[in-house]
């Protein structure tokens, strides 16, 4: 069914980044999952806090909670020669992490880009995506498909599989992504 995507990923002409921040390894194993079936460059977001165990929830949750931005590497998120984003984050507090926040406000170059969103969490990602569309609708950007992974998700594989369809979908020529409603509403998988 892919085909074409491959081919034309062979001919260079779709470049795929995957913007992604991870705690504990769960984003970043997903992120490296799209990789691997989709290609794509892979752009880990480091946060300088350096959260701990004993840290992370009082300081980072609370940080969270508040929609603050971290201090990042890299401070400067050049997307200029990118035709597709996929931006994962995990849920802390029911929100985008301080890193993600910090990555959105560092990207450059993403006006009219499509977007694939991500968010990882235990259950429940509360307004974690609103808040991510939020912000890229304000650079410009247009996220196209939504995707929560929780962990039973990520145990049963079901929603990866979705993502992964997605991100090819979106990203192959003449090929139309799913859509869960209106032309031009955002794709969620139920
Ligand atoms: C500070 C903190 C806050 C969290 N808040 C939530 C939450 O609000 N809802 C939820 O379902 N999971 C929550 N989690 C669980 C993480 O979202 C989940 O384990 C995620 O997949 C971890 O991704 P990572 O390994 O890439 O860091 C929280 C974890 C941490 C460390």
């Amino acid at each position: 069914m892919y085909a074409g995507f491959r081919q034309h990923l062979s001919e260079d002409t779709v470049k795929i980044c995957i913007i992604y921040y991870s705690y504990s390894g769960v984003t970043r194993d997903i992120a490296e999952q799209i990789s691997a079936a989709c290609g794509g460059d892979l752009i880990e977001v480091k946060s300088r806090k350096h959260y701990t165990k004993l840290t992370v929830y009082p300081v980072g949750g609370m940080r969270a909670s508040r929609g603050e931005h971290d201090p990042i590497d890299p401070g400067v998120i050049d997307v200029t020669d990118c035709d597709l984003l996929v931006i994962g984050t995990p849920v802390w507090a029911f929100k985008p992490t301080p890193a993600i926040n910090a990555a959105l406000a560092a990207l450059t170059g993403s006006a009219g880009k499509r977007v694939v969103t991500f968010a990882t969490c235990g259950s429940q990602a509360g307004e974690t995506l609103d808040i991510m569309r939020n912000a890229l609708e304000e650079k410009g950007a247009s996220v196209i498909g939504e995707v929560v992974l929780t962990r039973r998700d990520i145990g049963n594989g079901k929603n990866v599989q979705e993502l992964i369809g997605l991100v090819k979908g979106a990203g192959a020529p003449g090929f139309n992504i799913p859509r869960s409603g209106d032309p031009g509403s955002v794709y969620r998988p139920a």
